[in-house]
C-alpha cells in the first residue's frame, strides 16, 4: 500500500515537474472583469440619468475594477432608442444587437477582454431580447475561418421580465400625452391587432404577447417569443387541451437554442413582488399562474394585475418537463436562480440592487443555492427605470 502511494506521488511530482515549462506565464494583476452588457426596458433610452448612474454603480465596485459596461444601444440618439422599445421588430433589434456587441473591441479583443466572455442584465423587456442574443447569436464575432472564437454569455440575469410573455399590454404612465409612443402603441393595436401580421413586425410588445387564453393565435402568428421559446403548434398546454393545428410537432425545435442556452453558466430571474406592469407578474420566473388557483381568476378570465396566484410549478410546464430550450438541463446543474425583489417594476431598492451586483460577482455556490428570497420592506427606490 505504502509503495504504491509512494510510486504515485513520486509519478505525481514527476509529471507536475515535466509538465511545467508548457505552463502558459501567470498573468500579472488581478484577472480584468467579465464585461457586461445591459439592456434596458420599454420606454427607456440609453442616456437615462437612471440607467448611467447604474452603470457608474457597476464601474465604482472595487471588485468589478475595470470593468467594461455596455448599455446597447438600438437608436442611434436617445430618443431614437427609446422610440425602438415601443416600436421595431424584436427580431432586427436583436440581430442589431449581436452586431454591435461584435463591433466592440472591450467585448471582443482577446487583449482586452481575456475572460472570451460577457454577462448580460436585461432590465424588463431586455431580458428577454438578452435571452434571444444568447440563444440566437452563440459565440459573439467568432470569424468564420476558426481565428476567433468568439465571445459567449457566461450570466444571463433579467429583472422584471417576460419570459412567459404577457396577456395584457402594460399601461401608459399616468398622465401620458395622447402622442406618446406608449399611447399611439395602445391606439395602433387596438386598430390593427395583437397577431397582425403588422404588429408582429412593428410593435414590441405584441411579438411578447402570449394568451393562454388565445394560444391558437400566438402559435400561428407570434413572430418572436414563440421563437425563442422554442414553442410548436402542437404543443401541449397546462391549460387545457391546447392547441392542435393539424400538423402537431412536424417542424423541430430549434437545437441550436438549446445548445446556446444550456451553455450559460447561471441564470437568475428576479421578479418584482408588487409588479402591475407584468400580466401575469410570473412571468418574470418564467412561468404562469397554475389555473387551479381561483384566487385571480384564472384565464380565459382577464387577468387581474397586481395579483399573484400560485405559480405554475416547473413539472408541469410542458417547456420545462419537455426542455424547449435547455431551462431544465440548466435548471438541474443548479444554474437556474429564481429571485424576487420587494416593491413595484422596475423601482430598483437597494436590497434588491445589491441582490442583482451578487449575482454578477459572485462565484460562490451560495448565490446559486439562494433560491428564493424576500427583501425586506422599506426604503426608497435606488434606481428607477422605465418599463
Ligand atoms: C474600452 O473601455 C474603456 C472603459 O470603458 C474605455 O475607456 C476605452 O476607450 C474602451 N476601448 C475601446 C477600444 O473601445
Ligand atoms: C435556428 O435558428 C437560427 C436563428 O434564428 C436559424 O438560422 C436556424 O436556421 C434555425 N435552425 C433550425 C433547425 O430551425
Ligand atoms: C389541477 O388540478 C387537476 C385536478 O385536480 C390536476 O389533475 C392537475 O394536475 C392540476 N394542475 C396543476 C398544474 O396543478
Amino acid at each position: 500500500m505504502r509503495g504504491s502511494l509512494g510510486a504515485a506521488v513520486a509519478l505525481g511530482t514527476l509529471l507536475a515537474v515535466t509538465a511545467r515549462p508548457a505552463l502558459s506565464p501567470v498573468p500579472s494583476g488581478p484577472p480584468s472583469p467579465v464585461p457586461i452588457v445591459i439592456w434596458h426596458g420599454l420606454g427607456d433610452r440609453f442616456d437615462a440619468p437612471g440607467l448611467l448612474s447604474l452603470k457608474e454603480d457597476l464601474e465604482n465596485r472595487p471588485e468589478l475594477k475595470g470593468v467594461f459596461v455596455h448599455i446597447v444601444e438600438v437608436g442611434e440618439d436617445g430618443a431614437t432608442d427609446q422610440r425602438a422599445t415601443f416600436f421595431g421588430s424584436a427580431n432586427a433589434q436583436v440581430e442589431h444587437v449581436c452586431a454591435q456587441l461584435a463591433s466592440l473591441p472591450n467585448l471582443t479583443d482577446p487583449v482586452l477582454n481575456p475572460s472570451r466572455q460577457f454577462d448580460a442584465l436585461g432590465f424588463s423587456q431586455g431580458g428577454q431580447l438578452l435571452r434571444a442574443v444568447v440563444e440566437r447569436c452563440g459565440a459573439i464575432g467568432a470569424s468564420e475561418d476558426g481565428d476567433s472564437e468568439g465571445v459567449r454569455m457566461r450570466r444571463l440575469i433579467t429583472v422584471g421580465s417576460q419570459h412567459m410573455g404577457i396577456s395584457a399590454l402594460p399601461p401608459c404612465p399616468a398622465g401620458s400625452s395622447p402622442f406618446s409612443p406608449c399611447r399611439l402603441m395602445h391606439l395602433s393595436l387596438v386598430r390593427e391587432g395583437l397577431y397582425s401580421a403588422w404588429a408582429q413586425h412593428n410593435i414590441v410588445p405584441a411579438q411578447y404577447f402570449r394568451d393562454p387564453a388565445r394560444i391558437d393565435e400566438y402559435l400561428d402568428g407570434n413572430e418572436f417569443l414563440r421563437d425563442i421559446n422554442n414553442e410548436r403548434v402542437g404543443d401541449a398546454q397546462p391549460y387545457g387541451e391546447g392547441y392542435a393545428g393539424g400538423y402537431g410537432d412536424a417542424e423541430p425545435r430549434n437545437e441550436t437554442y438549446r445548445e446556446n442556452f444550456k451553455q450559460l453558466d447561471r441564470f437568475v430571474m428576479f421578479r418584482f413582488s408588487e409588479d402591475l406592469a407584468v400580466v401575469p407578474p410570473h412571468s418574470s420566473h418564467f412561468t404562469l399562474p397554475s389555473p387551479n388557483d381561483t384566487t385571480c381568476a384564472p384565464p380565459p378570465a382577464p387577468p387581474v394585475p397586481g395579483c399573484y396566484a400560485t405559480p405554475l410549478p416547473w413539472s408541469a410546464l410542458p417547456l420545462y418537463t419537455q426542455d424547449y430550450i435547455g431551462l431544465r438541463a440548466l435548471d438541474e446543474q443548479g444554474r437556474v436562480v429564481r429571485r424576487v425583489c420587494k416593491g413595484a417594476h422596475m423601482e430598483i431598492r437597494n436590497k434588491c440592487w445589491e441582490g442583482i451586483v451578487q449575482a454578477l460577482v459572485d462565484t460562490g455556490p451560495e448565490a446559486v443555492h439562494d433560491y428564493e428570497d424576500e427583501e425586506e420592506d422599506g426604503g426608497e427606490a435606488r434606481f428607477v427605470l422605465q418599463l
